[in-house]
């Protein structure tokens, strides 16, 4: 099978290919026929090292110092195609959709994984293309906007940055929690913006939007405190995606500024956060924006596009058709 691996921190050319054995799954685990996978941000980050300031040391202690010894690929969706005694709940020929996580191994023609592991039934609502686009940025934008923010009914949202993988579902998911919601857009996606929920659409790089807004979720980090503090009712929750090492050290060690809420750090990424992103699609609240879709052997430009950070919703690599 064709396995995607990273030959050093770089430019996406550091990807490369290599024919590997199709691994033999264990007790209690399934092989999975990978049909699409998704090309995020993240992604793209552990393959560049590239990561917001002061963070640089920590995610290579994590994903190691002189290469990125995790495999590419976070997410997949694909088929069951052989299930190990002990794996309960899947039958070859299911379609399912799941993570790998940060150690990766996603972006590969087959995985292995444990049944009671971060893999789920594919809903009949989504195709492997949407399934793969589904958990980068939804996940994000629930546990944001319904577990730290507790974002109200009636409550006025703006999602800077809005039609990306978080910023998209954080429209959607906003709108469904019952937000007026606002965004930001570069106008080539404000029509995007507008079909995924927003009553309001601006250009970031005009005038910020007038408020008062009670959660701002701050996409790529470039209002930051400063310039969303005077958008900020009241009460209101700041919600940085995109934080470097000095704004997460500020947030947890002052996080009520003026009233006002400072709200960052990483998300979960389990089996109870992506079965609530299901419980919300199925209500309607959420289905992920489809990016470009491109072939397995594309994975490179896949990647160029995802670290451009003005994709909409998620690339996403096909394996098998
Ligand atoms: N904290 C966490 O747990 C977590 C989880 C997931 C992702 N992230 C981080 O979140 C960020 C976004 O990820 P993503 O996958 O959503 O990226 P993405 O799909 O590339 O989306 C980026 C979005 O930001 C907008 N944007 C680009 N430049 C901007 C600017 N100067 N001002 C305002 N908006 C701008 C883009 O709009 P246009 O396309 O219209 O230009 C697009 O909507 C990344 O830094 C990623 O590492 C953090």
């Amino acid at each position: 099978m064709k396995t995607a691996h990273y030959t050093a921190y770089g430019p996406p050319s550091t990807i490369a290919f290599r024919d590997d054995p199709v691994p033999t799954p264990g007790a209690g685990e399934v092989l999975v026929r990978v049909h699409t996978a998704p090309v995020t941000a993240g992604d793209a980050r552990m393959r560049s090292g590239r990561v917001p300031r002061g963070l640089g040391l920590m995610v290579r202690l994590a994903l190691g110092l002189t290469r990125p010894r995790v495999a590419p690929g976070w997410a997949f969706a694909g088929e069951v195609a052989a299930v190990e005694p002990g794996a309960e709940g899947f039958q070859p020929g299911q379609k399912v959709f799941g993570l790998k996580g940060f150690k990766g191994g996603a972006h590969r023609e087959y995985l292995t994984i444990a049944a009671t592991g971060t893999i789920l039934p594919l809903p009949e609502t989504l195709d492997f293309r949407t399934g793969a686009a589904f958990f980068f940025g939804g996940l994000t934008a629930a546990e944001f906007l319904i577990d730290r923010a507790r974002l109200q009914p009636g409550e006025r949202l703006l999602v800077a940055g809005a039609t990306g993988a978080v910023g998209g579902a954080a429209v959607q998911i906003g709108r469904h929690l019952g937000a007026r919601v606002s965004a930001t857009a570069s106008p080539a996606n404000h029509a995007l913006a507008r079909q995924l929920g927003a009553e309001a659409v601006s250009d970031y790089r005009d005038q910020p939007p007038s408020g008062p807004f009670d959660v701002i979720v701050d996409v790529m980090g470039k209002l930051a405190w400063p310039g969303a503090r005077p958008l900020l009712a009241p009460g209101g929750r700041l919600v940085l995606i995109t934080a470097d090492l000095p704004q997460m050290l500020g947030a947890a060690l002052r996080p009520r500024r003026d009233g006002r809420r400072i709200l960052t750090g990483t998300n979960r990424d389990d089996l109870p956060s992506m079965r609530r992103l299901v419980d919300l699609h199925l209500a309607g609240a959420y289905t992920p924006a489809l990016g470009p879709v491109l072939p397995f052997d594309q994975l490179a430009q896949a990647h160029s596009l995802a670290e451009s950070f003005h994709k909409p919703g998620n690339i996403v690599v096909e394996m098998a058709a």
